[in-house]
Parts: C-alpha cells; structure tokens; sequence
C-alpha cells in the first residue's frame, strides 16, 4: 500500500530488497534445479492436463536443462509425429512458457483471471522448422507484499494451483510464497516466553496480515484463530511443493527486526524503540516495536525463525525483508541501516543515503526491486542502484481497486531503456501489483515483454489480444480495442497512478476529483463498437466480462458527469436541477451498475466474503473473517483511517455502500437547499460514517451466484446511458 505526497518520499519509496544469503547467491548463478527434469516435465504435462483436458495429449513436453547453455530460460517447439507438438525447454516455467507462447499465437487461444479462450483448432497447427521462445531475463518475479492481503488471502488450494499455472504459463520463475508464516512466528514466541494474549494483541485479522508483517499495524481484525495458522500452513506447503515442480523459486520471509511488545517485558534490556503510529492510525493498532539489528536477541530472533522457516518450508536461499513500508526508521544513521543489511528502510533516506546503504551490503547478495518502474525508476537516478543487481517491476495495480487503467507506452518501452541503461545491472523482470484480477491485458503483455527482444507494435499487439480473447476476428473488436490501448490504457501522466479516484468509490463532498488522464470519446466508441458486437459473443466468459468491465467504467465516468451536475445545480441552488440529476444518479444508474455487475461472477461481493466466510471452523470465525473482508475493501481500519483504498466496483457493494452514501449525500444538500443552510461536511461525514460502518457489520449475505442476464443489462444500461455520452460530447 503506497500513499505518499511528497514526492521525495514516493521516489525512494517503492524499492524494496530480496535478500540472498551471500555464499548462496554467489553459487545461485551455478545452481540447478531441485526438481529433477523429469518431474518438472511431469509438472507441465499435468498443468496440461488442468487447462486442456484430452487435448493435452496433443502436446509431447520435455525439459533438458543442458538446452541452455548460459543458463537463460529457452524452449524450443516443432511439429512431430500424429500431428503433436513436441517442446523442449530448459526448466519447467519455461517449457510452459514455450506452450503458452504458442497457444497464444498459433491457437489463437488466451488464459486469464477472467476466463479462458481455449477453443483448440483440431488438428493442431503444425510449425515448419523450430519455434525457439527465449528470454534475456534470469528473473520474472511476481506479487507484492500488499497482494498476499489483497488478493490472495481467502484463497483455497483449487484457486492457488490455478494461479501457479497462470504465473508458469506467463514465465514466472520467482515468486513471493508468504502463506503460512505467522504459525513460525507465534512458535518463536512462545518458545521466547511470550503468552498467546501476547500474540493476540500482535497479529492482525488475515485481511490486514501484509500490514502486519510489515509493522505497520497490530491487532486489528484480530485476533488469528489458531486453526487459520493450520489452515495455512498446509496450503503453504502446497504452494511450495507446487512452484518448486516448475522450478519456480518461492520467496520466504525473513526477520526484519518488528517484534511484538511482549518482548519488552521479557527482555527490558533489549534496545526496542517504539516507533510512531502509520497512516492515519493511532497507537492502539499501530505502533511498531523495533529491534535494533546490533542487539544479541536480533540475531537470535531472526535464527530462531529462519530455522523454523527452513525446517518446515525448506529453502531456495532468497529471502524477502520489508520493513518500514512507509515508516520512518527509528534511525537514519548509514551505518545503523548498513548493519541490518537486508533492511529495506533505505526506502527512507535521501539518494546519498540509499548510497550509503548499498554500499554496505557486498555485491550479489542482494536483489532490489524497483517497485513502480513504469511510473517512477529508480535505478536510473541511482546509477543502477550503484552496482546491486536489481528487477525492473511493474506495479500497475493500488488496493486491488476495479477500474481500467495502464500506461502501455511506458511497459513497452521501459525494460528495454533499463537494459539499454550504461553499465546496467538489470536481472529480471517483475509483475508487483498490490491486487490483482482486473486488467488481464496489462499483465499478459507485460509477462510477454520478458521473452522479447524489442519493444511490440501496440496496435498490433492489441489485435491479436482481441483475436485470441475472443477466438476470432472481428473489424469492429479490433478497433474497439485499439481505442482501449489508445485512452484509459494510455495513461503518461505520473498523478494518475491506478489508485481508483472516481467520486464513485469515494466519500461524497462538494470538492472530489473529477480529471480522468484519456479522452472520453475514444472510450465510448469503444463501448459502443464491444456492445454492438455483443449478440454474437456473449456466450464467451471473457467475453462477458469485458462487456461488463467496459460498461462498468462508461457508468463511473457518467457518474463523474452526474456528480459535477449535482455540486454545481447546488452550488447555483438550482434545487429541480439538483433533483434531476441526483435523482437520475442515485434512483437508476446506480441501481443499474449493480445489477450489472450482479449479473458476472467476477464482479460478485458475495464471493469475496464467501471466501472469507469458507475460511472460519465455526460461525464466530466465520463472522469475524466477513468482517474483516468488509472492513479491508471499505473502512480499511476501525474509523475510516484509510477509507476506501482497497475500493472495488462488485455487486451487492454498490447498492449497499456506494449507493447508500450518495443517497444520504444528494438528500443532504436536498435538505441544505431546501431551508436555505450551508452544506457542512463534517456533519455529513458523521452521518456517512454510520451509513459505512452499517455496511461493514451488517452481516447479509449476498449473491456468489450471478444473477440476470448480462447482455440485457448491458443493452438497457447502453441505450439509456449512451445518449448522455453524447450529449456531453457537444
Ligand atoms: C475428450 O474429452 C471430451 C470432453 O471432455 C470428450 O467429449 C471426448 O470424447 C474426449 N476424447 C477422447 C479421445 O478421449
Ligand atoms: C538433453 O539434450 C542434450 C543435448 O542438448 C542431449 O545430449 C541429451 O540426450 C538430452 N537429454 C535427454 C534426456 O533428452
Ligand atoms: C550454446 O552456445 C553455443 C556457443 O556459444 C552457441 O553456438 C549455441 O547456439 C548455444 N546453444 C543454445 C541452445 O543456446
Ligand atoms: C529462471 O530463469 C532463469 C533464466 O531464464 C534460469 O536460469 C533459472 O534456472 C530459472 N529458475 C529460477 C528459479 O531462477
Ligand atoms: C500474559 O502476560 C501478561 C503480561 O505479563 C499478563 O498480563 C497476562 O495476564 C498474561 N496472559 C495470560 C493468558 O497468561
Ligand atoms: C539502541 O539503538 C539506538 C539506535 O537504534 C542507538 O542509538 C542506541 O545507542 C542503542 N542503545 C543501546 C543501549 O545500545
Ligand atoms: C485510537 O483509535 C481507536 C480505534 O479507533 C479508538 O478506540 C481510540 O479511542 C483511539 N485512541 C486515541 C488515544 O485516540
Ligand atoms: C533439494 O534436494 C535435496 C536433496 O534431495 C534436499 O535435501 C533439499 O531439502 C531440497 N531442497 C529443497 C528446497 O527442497
Ligand atoms: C561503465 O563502467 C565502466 C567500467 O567500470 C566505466 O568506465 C564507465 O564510466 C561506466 N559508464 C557509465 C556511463 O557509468
Ligand atoms: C504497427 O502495426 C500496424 C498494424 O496493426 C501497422 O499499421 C503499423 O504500421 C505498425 N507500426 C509500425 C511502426 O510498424
Ligand atoms: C462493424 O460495425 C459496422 C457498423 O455497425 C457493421 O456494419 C459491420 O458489419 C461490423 N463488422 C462486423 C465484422 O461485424
Ligand atoms: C499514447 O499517447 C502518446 C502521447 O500522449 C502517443 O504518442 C502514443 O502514440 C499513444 N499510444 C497509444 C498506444 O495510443
């Protein structure tokens, strides 16, 4: 989670460190895979089996890792007996990756968060001569740290072996395996002498865990039961098992120095430093207790838990430390941060300090990730972090928030300007959104991007996206999408990171954001040329999602238009003007955005909190994980303290939250108008205040099945709504 407004701060900020244990990392470059070829050929054949059915067996999979002699991840395709393809690559991701390369451009066929498109031409197509798919990049690392809260945190094992499939088939060979941990924890503790009140007042709820482990915030959501610490573990297990078949290196946690403040009491001597409170949060949730790295008890801490890590998870040596996540560390003393090596507060320090701290830690023992690199590089003003081998990452996605948004130009070009970089340090490629499932195209062409030589032709790219995710082509799908890429997929502007600031998702005030970063008109031709397609396609799950994700976005944008009307005709106290356009807002296009995404059950609340639900032994585990699904995509905190970050657009979510709070909002400055009083906004957030929390406890259940017909909704929603678009437009 990143909320930075100085933008000193916000440069520095997004670099993280993987830390390797140096001896290893040395021999890292030597080292092979665990997985022996054979059962990472296996690990393919049954991700096959899982996507394709029958149809896997038209494919012969084989991985020989003397096929790359520079130890470059390689698969090279032909054509063999009985009309079968036979591939060959050197690691399991990269035999996977070869597949899906092939899938992609000979099948016309596409996997992703939001359906597949596996329509399998019969026979297969055959390749003249060999298909050789290759990648510059000894890494493509995958997740951030807020992504395990975000997206992650409900999911069973089914859900997981899917998306370990997902990150194979898109090249993911490191990935952040953060499940299960807290159970190693608590263990530490006890074993220190803590008591489980203790712990109860450390750890947070699941939804907050990210936080947590970061030592940004305590207790909240809490406490953990003790069965979701066992719960976890064997997914964890699973997780690690799995990735590992593939060759996919798991990234484990490792002691960043946060304690909980029981250690106080055990060991007074012990130098902890109270930290202050993060965010907007007061010391109830969120007070950190630091152990200085120099302290005995610090290296005692941290060897008693990566033994555990280490016994139960086994290790593939790289270890990932992110302390201070926006906290300010105790100290910002050079040789302080230098000692506790693997310490990612250097995010803290100005760039002669990050220096300093780079320069503490001995060449390839360390990885960084440069967070936000589409938008934000850091290793361009650092010299290439001076030396340390770093991953150019994509972040894209803030809170997991709905919402279109990209910044293609820049993916396109930025890895290879970092390659390109004087004496670069460049070592891989990374996907770092903090929640995922929304804009499948962004992470398909960034993935992409990993196993190319050179930048794509975007309006090329696109059109074969549009091929592949439909199954076939279409003139009119085409343009639609090349009109996508050309606007809300074509954000430059560095204030419009994809943090959702739609008034929609927002508290209502006379003074809400109302800038977009594309040209609306291109966005609704587009919408117009996907809905005019409709009739013939929406039996297509991918399909039907896009119809409703670029719906969806129409309504919030008109949203936007309908907001402005309602500030301005009470600012001019123009009470029908107020009446009209609130009434439109609140008593149908909202309605209507609800039963829209009501009707997909990738836009479904009642799934999110199913989950959760599905996680608890008994009703009262069952109840507190709903409230904490709640309270993370809502309040985030006790009293709105970071008030809609993780925002989506689901259904059952707009009618009871959105739509609430814009009904109170338009029928306050009805009142207001009506006997001649000014608009006073924190009375009103008060007021709202009850209607958010209402929602968070208010213990519904909602629909996990969708419900009505999406082309219906879409085709009332477009024939009201696109008229309005026009009308605008004048
Ligand atoms: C493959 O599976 C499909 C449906 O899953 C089935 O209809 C078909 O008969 C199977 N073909 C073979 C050769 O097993
Ligand atoms: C792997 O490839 C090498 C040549 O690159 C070949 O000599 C060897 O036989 C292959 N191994 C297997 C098991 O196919
Ligand atoms: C391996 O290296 C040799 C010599 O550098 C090169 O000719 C050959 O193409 C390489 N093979 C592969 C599979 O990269
Ligand atoms: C990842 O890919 C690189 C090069 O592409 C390869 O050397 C390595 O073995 C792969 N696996 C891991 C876990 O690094
Ligand atoms: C845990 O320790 C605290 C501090 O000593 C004490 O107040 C509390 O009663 C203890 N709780 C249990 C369950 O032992
Ligand atoms: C405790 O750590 C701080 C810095 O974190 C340091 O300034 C101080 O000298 C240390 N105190 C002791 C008693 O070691
Ligand atoms: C801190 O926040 C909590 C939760 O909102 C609240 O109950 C408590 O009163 C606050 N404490 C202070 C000192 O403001
Ligand atoms: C790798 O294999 C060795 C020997 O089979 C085993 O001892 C070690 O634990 C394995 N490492 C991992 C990470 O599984
Ligand atoms: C790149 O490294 C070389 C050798 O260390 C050095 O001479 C040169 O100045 C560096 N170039 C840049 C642009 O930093
Ligand atoms: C990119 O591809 C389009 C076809 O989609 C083509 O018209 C255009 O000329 C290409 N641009 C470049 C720079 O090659
Ligand atoms: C594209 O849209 C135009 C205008 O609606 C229509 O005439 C044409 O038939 C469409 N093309 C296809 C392939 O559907
Ligand atoms: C994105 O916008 C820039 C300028 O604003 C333009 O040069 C570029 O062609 C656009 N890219 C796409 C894919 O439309």
């Amino acid at each position: 989670m990143i909320h930075c407004n100085r933008s000193a701060f916000c440069l520095l900020l997004f670099v993280t460190l993987l830390h390797s244990v140096c001896s290893d990392f040395q021999t890292l470059a030597h080292l092979r895979a665990n997985a022996s070829d054979k059962s990472q050929s296996r690990a393919v054949v049954d991700l096959l089996r899982r996507l394709l059915g029958n149809r896997s067996r038209d494919f012969i999979v084989s991985v020989n890792r003397t096929l790359s002699n520079d130890t470059l991840d390689v698969c090279e395709l032909r054509s063999a007996k009985n009309n079968k393809i036979l591939a060959v690559g050197s690691t399991g991701v990269a035999v996977a990756t070869g597949i899906y390369n092939y899938l992609k451009y000979f099948c016309n066929c596409h996997v992703s968060w939001s359906g597949d498109q596996l329509n399998l031409p019969r026979p297969l197509p055959p390749l003249t001569g060999v298909l050789r798919i290759n990648t510059p990049h000894r890494f493509r690392y995958y997740q951030n740290v807020c992504t395990q809260s975000y997206s992650l945190v409900w999911w069973d094992w089914p859900r997981w072996q899917r998306e370990i499939d997902w990150m194979a088939l898109n090249g993911i060979n490191l990935s952040l395996a953060f499940t299960g941990q807290e159970v190693l924890w608590q263990e530490v503790y006890l074993s220190l002498g803590l008591n489980q009140t203790e712990l109860d007042r450390f750890f947070t709820g699941p939804a907050f865990l990210a936080w947590n482990r970061m030592g940004n915030l305590f207790q909240w959501g809490g406490p953990l039961p003790q069965s979701w610490h066992v719960k976890q573990l064997y997914l964890q297990f699973k997780i690690l098992d799995r990735m590992r078949s593939f060759w996919m290196i798991p990234v484990l946690p490792a002691f960043s120095g946060i304690v909980p403040e029981g250690i106080t009491r055990l060991f007074p001597q012990a130098n902890v430093t109270k930290l202050n409170p993060w965010s907007h949060f007061n010391c109830t949730y969120s007070s950190a207790y630091v152990l200085d790295p120099r302290d005995p008890l610090f290296q005692q801490i941290g060897a008693l838990f990566l033994t555990k890590v280490i016994k139960e998870f086994g290790t593939d040596h790289i270890y990932n430390t992110d302390t201070f996540n926006e906290m300010v560390p105790a100290s910002s003393d050079p040789a302080y941060l230098a000692s506790i090596s693997l310490d990612p507060q250097a995010i803290w320090l100005m760039q002669d300090q990050v220096k300093a701290l780079l320069h503490g830690v001995p060449l390839g023992c360390m990885v960084i990730l440069d967070l936000f690199a589409e938008s934000m590089p850091v290793y361009s003003s650092t010299n290439s972090f001076y030396g340390q081998p770093f991953i150019w990452c994509m972040l894209h996605n803030f809170g997991g928030n709905s919402g279109l948004f990209g910044t293609v130009e820049s993916i396109n070009s930025g890895p290879f300007n970092a390659i390109r970089f004087p004496n670069s340090t460049l070592v891989g490629l990374g996907l770092t959104p903090e929640g995922i499932e929304q804009n499948p195209v962004i992470y398909e062409l960034m993935s992409e991007l990993a196993w190319r030589k050179e930048p794509v032709n975007l309006s090329k790219w696109v059109s074969l996206y549009a091929l592949r995710r439909y199954g076939s082509m279409d003139e009119n799908l085409t343009a639609a999408w090349q009109l996508l890429f050309h606007s809300v997929y074509n954000c430059t502007l560095l204030q419009y990171k994809n943090h959702n600031r739609s008034p929609l998702v927002h508290r209502p005030s006379l003074r809400m954001q109302t800038d977009i970063w594309y040209e609306p008109t291109d966005f609704y031709k587009a919408w117009k040329l996907l809905f005019e397609a409709a009739p013939g396609l929406a039996t297509l799950e991918t399909f039907r999602y896009d119809l409703v994700d670029v719906t969806r976005q129409a309504l919030q944008l008109l949203t936007t238009e309908f907001y402005k009307e309602i500030r301005n005709a009470f600012q001019a106290q123009k009470l029908p003007d107020l009446l009209t356009a609130g009434g439109v807002l609140v008593y149908d296009l909202l309605p209507e955005l609800d039963r829209l995404l009501s009707s997909n059950e990738h836009f479904l609340l009642g799934v999110w909190l199913e989950q959760a639900q599905s996680q608890g032994v008994d009703k009262h585990e069952a109840q507190l994980y709903d409230i904490d699904a709640r309270n993370q995509i809502t309040l985030w905190g006790p009293d709105g303290e970071i008030l809609d970050y993780a925002s989506k657009e689901w259904g059952g979510l707009v009618e009871d939250y959105y739509l609430q709070r814009w009904g109170l909002f338009v029928n306050t400055l009805v009142e207001c108008l009506d006997r001649g009083r000014p608009f006073k906004q924190d009375v009103f957030n008060q007021a709202v205040f009850q209607v958010e929390k209402g929602f968070v406890y208010n213990q519904r259940k909602y629909l996990s099945k969708p419900l009505g017909d999406t082309y219906e909704v879409a085709r009332r929603t477009f024939l009201k709504y696109y008229p309005y678009t026009l009308k605008r437009l004048k």
